[in-house]
């Protein structure tokens, strides 16, 4: 059985006929086209399917769509504003903090929220807070450069 549930998307508003245990991971990906969360585990184990959810980053894949509510979602499409990559993405590129990619989406999400919450986090604090997100490329220290670049990008250098 299917139900009409409202999600608010990247700031656009979007009705989905759905299961209502959907994950949302599935609504974004095969009904709204958005593929930058990635599906890995499905068990809230990798975080390669990471979206903004209210403030915090939050695994999609065991997410179900009709819990989601009235909670604004962002998902690496929506965070470039005016046709500019959002500071993490530049940090990212220009820290080439990736090898396939497949954890980046993950990687891009966790830090972003991150950098709302804490403006220079210690290394520490990137650590714990990047804890939920695999790499099985060993990406990990070119991540944690790209972190501590997108600090600068966003707040400036640390007084
Ligand atoms: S696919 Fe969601 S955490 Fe792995
Ligand atoms: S870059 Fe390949 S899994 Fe992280």
């Amino acid at each position: 059985m299917t139900d009409q549930i409202v999600i608010t998307v990247n700031g656009k508003q979007h009705t989905v006929q759905a299961a209502p245990d959907t994950p949302l991971l599935y609504v974004l990906r095969n009904e709204l086209g958005l593929h930058g969360p990635q599906f890995g585990c499905g068990l809230e184990q990798c975080g390669a399917c990471m979206v903004i959810y209210g403030k915090e980053a939050k695994q999609s894949c065991k997410l179900k769509v009709a819990d989601v509510g009235q909670t604004p979602i962002i998902t690496l499409e929506g965070l470039m504003e005016d046709g500019q990559l959002h500071p993490v993405q530049e940090a990212f590129i220009e820290q080439e903090a990736a090898q396939c990619g497949f954890c980046t989406n993950g990687m891009i999400i966790t830090t972003a929220a991150l950098l709302v919450k804490y403006h220079h986090p210690s290394e520490r604090l990137i650590r714990e807070a990047l804890d939920v997100n695999l790499c099985r490329c060993g990406s990990h220290l070119r991540v944690l450069r790209a972190v501590q670049r997108a600090a600068e990008l966003m707040w400036g250098g640390q007084e």
